[in-house]
């Protein structure tokens, strides 16, 4: 299985931040955006991962990620040139895919849960077609939602309705076979002229063959789309890091335990940032 960030948008909800500055790029607390999805790829145990980044970002996102070998990993960029939906990372993959089976994550997205790495694992390697999660939140009506029979068994997925049928809403995290390119393949663009996402969660199940996995209480999802959720995201982290002595997000500590680089290699890294906390964190491990 291979991994895919999709970090094209441009991020104009965020506004005037992100006209110097790519979305992804931007701080949550004490390090990039982009940390975060990258970490959820690595604990799901991949190795291989496609950057989709908006046009001319390349450098930017290079300046910040390399190559990937200081973390034990690929990192390949790509552009998305124009926003035509979450789908169409799985066609402007394809090449990079190569047959294989894909973790597509959205580049402003978070995720923390106790064991993360163990169920995102379990996530890609039961995946029969497509694997879902579903998360509880207030207002669902902004996101896909979930319908759920009285088994727990997913019966519908409706993009942003007006009366949603739960309050359970799927997040920017989705584990496909590689057959998902065929149906992104086929799909027409919606009302907001996006290959929806949603579109290929519905095909799969149809096919009897979308699993949606529902987080439980002790666990943290968030996007950080505007300047309030950019910002109680940051809070969020500083509050977990601060109350669990966890570390979210953090690349090079995610690299070691996977295996992907030495101890000696991760205290290269932390020396590079000795002036920091976050730098300190990785010379204790
Ligand atoms: C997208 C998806 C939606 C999903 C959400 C998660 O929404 O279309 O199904 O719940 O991401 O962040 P968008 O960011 O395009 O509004």
């Amino acid at each position: 299985m291979k991994g895919i960030i999709l970090a094209a948008g441009r991020g104009t909800r965020l506004y005037p931040m992100t006209k110097p500055v790519c979305k992804p790029l931007l701080p949550v607390y004490d390090k990039p955006l982009l940390y975060y999805p990258l970490s959820v790829l690595m604990q799901a145990g991949i190795d291989q991962v496609l950057v989709i980044v908006p046009p001319g970002e390349t450098g930017t996102f290079s300046a910040l990620l390399g190559d990937g070998a200081q973390l034990g990993i690929s990192i390949q960029y790509t552009v998305q040139p124009v926003a035509r939906g979450i789908a169409d990372a799985l066609l402007i993959g394809g090449d990079f895919l190569a047959g294989e089976d894909v973790c597509l994550v959205l580049g402003d997205n978070l995720f923390w849960a106790p064991d993360l790495a163990g169920v995102l694992k379990r996530a890609a390697r039961d995946n029969r077609g497509a694997t879902v999660f579903g998360c509880y939140v207030q207002d669902p009506k902004p996101f896909g939602v979930v319908e759920f029979d009285a088994d727990g068994r997913a019966i519908s997925i409706e993009e942003k309705p007006s009366h949603p049928k739960s309050h359970y809403v799927v997040p920017g995290l989705y584990f496909y076979r590689n057959d998902a390119l065929d149906i992104a393949a086929g799909l027409t663009p919606s009302a907001r002229g996006e290959l929806e996402i949603t579109d290929v969660n519905l095909a799969f199940l149809r096919r009897d063959q979308l699993q949606v996995i529902p987080l439980q209480d002790n666990y943290l999802w968030m996007d950080a789309g505007s300047a309030d959720s950019l910002l109680a995201a940051a809070q969020a982290i500083h509050d977990l890091q601060h109350t669990t002595g966890q570390y979210v997000g953090c690349i090079e500590e995610v690299a070691y335990r996977e295996g992907r680089i030495t101890r000696q290699q991760l205290h290269q890294l932390g020396s590079q940032l000795d002036m920091t906390a976050y730098g300190r964190h990785l010379l204790a491990l």
